[in-house]
């Protein structure tokens, strides 16, 4: 493993990174898959060290594998969430910040509703502030474990073309799977509503690298893959979508659907999903399903990010 051409203090978004930073973490991945695969999962670069779980907004998956992954690596975990901590008494985000640097935390690993907190309090902390999830901002460990399962499955991503389907107005997953694809050379196409899209992207106005067809039968066709998005149901009271029935309909994954895309195209979903909507039960569990994949990959990406900022030289 090497730490050599890593300089970063916190992991907020991988929307700067340069493709080196994206293919170290990767590699360190491929590394932390072996401790995983021990009888005894544990490697000590870590002992010593205390990792924070600040999670101000609901997670299973991301915490979890977070917990996984720190105690993996030996260090000490400590899971502060806002119900049940002071924060549901009022405390100020500074006031929070400052008790888990007042504890000794090294490594503060953070979800919160508001775009832009981890960045908040990555200015106001000694310690590593890794983003768990930032509003609809970014979600860079999920487009981090995205990459390294698709690499996993398809290898080189070079030219490849990825559809992300669903709620992409809303989603900080799709953010921060441009941020980490594109860069690996993978093309997007992004499809959904129109109103489920940042207008200046409907428009024609999009990333490099990224393209929009609401079509979604034309945008699976010859796919090599497909992530599709947890619609939030909520979007649909507040009149951004006609019906839940109307959306599956024409944005949902289906078995016919999936056919379009290249016979090896796995189908991918960051959880929690709603089955019946955005995918079909007998796709979300079927042989192209890799979301079981993403879930234990998840685990050893956030290894090599915990190991990357705060491991013991070794
Ligand atoms: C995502 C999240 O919280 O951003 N879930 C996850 O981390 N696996 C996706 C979502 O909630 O829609």
């Amino acid at each position: 493993m090497t730490v050599a051409t890593w300089a970063r203090r916190h992991v907020l978004s991988t929307e700067d990174w340069s493709r080196d930073e994206i293919e170290l973490v990767l590699e360190n991945t491929s590394a932390m898959t072996e401790v995983l695969s021990r009888p005894v999962r544990r490697a000590p670069p870590l002992r010593g060290r205390t990792v924070v779980l600040f999670f101000a907004e609901a997670s299973t998956r991301t915490r979890v594998s977070f917990e996984l992954a720190a105690k993996a690596l030996s260090a000490d975990v400590v899971n502060i969430s806002a119900a049940g901590s002071s924060v549901e008494k009022g405390e100020t985000l500074l006031d929070t910040v400052r008790t888990l640097d007042a504890l000794g935390g090294d490594v503060i690993v953070m979800r919160h509703s508001a775009s832009g907190a981890p960045y908040f309090v990555a200015a106001r902390t000694t310690a590593a502030v890794i983003n768990a999830g930032d509003g609809w901002h970014a979600h860079p460990t999920q487009g981090l474990l995205d990459a390294y399962t698709l690499r996993a499955a398809l290898g080189d991503l070079a030219g490849r073309r990825i559809v992300v389907v669903g709620d992409v107005l809303h989603s900080r997953v799709a953010r921060s799977d441009i941020h980490t694809l594109v860069p690996l050379g993978a093309s997007i196409t992004l499809s959904g509503p129109p109103t489920l899209m940042p207008s200046a992207w409907r428009c024609g106005a999009l990333p490099p690298g990224v393209t929009y067809e609401p079509d979604l039968d034309r945008a699976l066709d010859g796919a090599a893959a497909v992530i599709a998005l947890r619609l939030q149901r909520e979007r649909a009271e507040s009149g951004l979508l006609p019906s839940l029935r109307e959306y599956a309909r024409t944005w949902g994954l289906n078995e016919a659907r999936v056919a379009r895309m290249r016979p090896d195209a796995p189908v991918m979903h960051p959880g929690p999903m709603n089955e019946g909507i955005e995918i079909e039960a007998s796709v979300a569990h079927g042989a192209r399903s890799l979301i079981a994949a993403q879930v234990t990959n998840g685990v050893a990406v956030r290894m090599a990010l915990l190991y990357l900022l705060a491991g013991h030289p070794s």
